[in-house]
């Protein structure tokens, strides 16, 4: 057993957090407040390569481990979860899944620009097309269709609550191509967003990571390409479900970064700020809640970096990842509530981070799959022995 980082993991994540404190700090209550894509955030995330992190030097990713994913997630989140979700979604689910189980000229074509997060100078990145008003944790309900013509499927449908929505460029689209199959008869599309009959729609006012563009997207007749369909006819769904099994280790190392950051705020709070003639990390009652805060973090970090390296191994880690997001999302919401206890009155008002942290907690129990839809998985893979 070796608990050890290696030297480039340690440099990983040392980028990971300059970036975080120099670039994603200033401004981050503004974004919030505002509703505002950090763009700039993110072109500097490209420039950095995370945004495919895990991808193949040969189709210009960084070529680094999961466990480094895990480091660089874990940064970000600690100050800018919007930022870190859009670094998410592009790195686990859209690259992973295209290099996994693309074509040659797929990857050339999408994973590159995807990988080094840029095309022509501008933002280039992906987003990942599950979701509809009526199938959310009951995934195979899809009601988006493909009908099959032949060299091309015709694409009609409404998908809900897209990360990246507006600011990607290519979509991974799932859709029901043949019902009378289930889940079977479910494809995945590659989709560019500048296509006839795609439309952008609303965009989500959403409680946290305000900074993260979340729309409904609308296909009306699109025409999609045969050669964009990624597998075999009917591999949409276990493209989905093999997809979120690694982007539940990304959002689980958001969450664990959301809880982090909420201590560490806590932590260098509890000691500036007195009460009854001495600091309040002094008394016992702010102590245990810090003592606590550090076990269940270190006890999430465990499970994060555990899934991380069954899959760096080859290893099946269908149930450790939804093992690590389930208790380190419940981790984080646990957390950033006390760490607002902590700060008292000061932790209600924005300039203090925490309030926002603890809004961002909240989604983690709920994208990629809701800690019951996590419990559902483990409890399966439990039975199976
Ligand atoms: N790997 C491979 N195949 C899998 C699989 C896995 N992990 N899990 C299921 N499958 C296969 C099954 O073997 C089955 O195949 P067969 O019919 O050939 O046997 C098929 O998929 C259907 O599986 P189930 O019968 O288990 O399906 P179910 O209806 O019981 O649902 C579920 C299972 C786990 C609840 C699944 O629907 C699920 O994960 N739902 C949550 C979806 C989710 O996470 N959505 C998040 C949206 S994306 C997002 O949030 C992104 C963002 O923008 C941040």
């Amino acid at each position: 057993m070796e608990f050890r980082l290696t030297e480039e993991q340690e440099m990983i994540r040392q980028a990971a957090r300059d970036f975080a404190r120099n670039e994603c700090l200033p401004g981050v209550i503004d974004r919030d407040e505002r509703q505002a894509f950090a763009y700039d955030q993110a072109m500097k995330l490209a420039e950095l390569g995370f945004m495919g992190v895990m991808v193949s030097p040969d189709y210009g990713g960084a070529g680094m481990d999961t466990v480094s994913y895990v480091l660089a997630m874990e940064e970000i989140s600690k100050v800018d979860a919007s930022v870190s979700v859009c670094m998410s979604v592009n790195n686990s689910l859209v690259a992973w899944g295209l290099e996994a189980y693309g074509t040659e000229e797929q990857k050339r074509r999408y994973l590159v620009p995807l990988a080094q997060g840029r095309k022509d100078g501008r933002l280039y990145i992906g987003a990942f097309l599950l979701s509809e008003p009526e199938a959310g944790s009951d995934a195979t309900s899809q009601r988006t269709t493909a009908e099959d013509r032949g060299d091309h499927y015709i694409l009609n449908g409404t998908k809900n609550w897209i990360t990246n929505g507006s600011s990607a460029s290519v979509y991974l689209v799932m859709a029901q191509t043949d019902p009378a199959k289930g889940s079977r008869g479910i494809n995945v599309f590659i989709v560019e967003k500048d296509w006839p009959g795609v439309t952008v729609g609303a965009k989500e006012n959403k409680m946290g990571i305000r900074g993260s563009d979340t729309h409904s997207i609308l296909f009306n007749d699109v025409r999609v390409p045969r050669e964009n369909r990624i597998g075999e006819d009917g591999f949409g769904f276990t493209f989905a479900m093999r997809t979120l099994a690694g982007g539940r280790i990304g959002i689980a190392a958001q969450a664990l970064g959301i809880a982090s950051g909420a201590y560490e705020l806590s932590l260098a709070y509890s000691k500036q700020r007195s009460a009854f003639g001495k600091p309040i990390s002094e008394h016992q009652a702010v102590q245990f809640k810090l003592a606590d805060m550090a076990t269940r973090i270190e006890a999430a970090r465990l499970l994060c970096l555990k899934a991380a390296w069954e899959k760096d191994n080859g290893l099946d880690y269908t149930m450790s990842s939804s093992m690590a997001k389930v208790f380190t999302s419940e981790t984080a919401m646990w957390v950033t509530t006390e760490a607002v206890q902590v700060h008292g009155g000061y932790g209600y008002v924005k300039e203090y981070h925490v309030e926002r942290l603890m809004r961002d907690a909240k989604i983690t129990q709920i994208y990629e799959g809701t800690s019951e839809v996590q419990r559902i998985v483990i409890g399966r893979q439990v039975l199976k022995g």
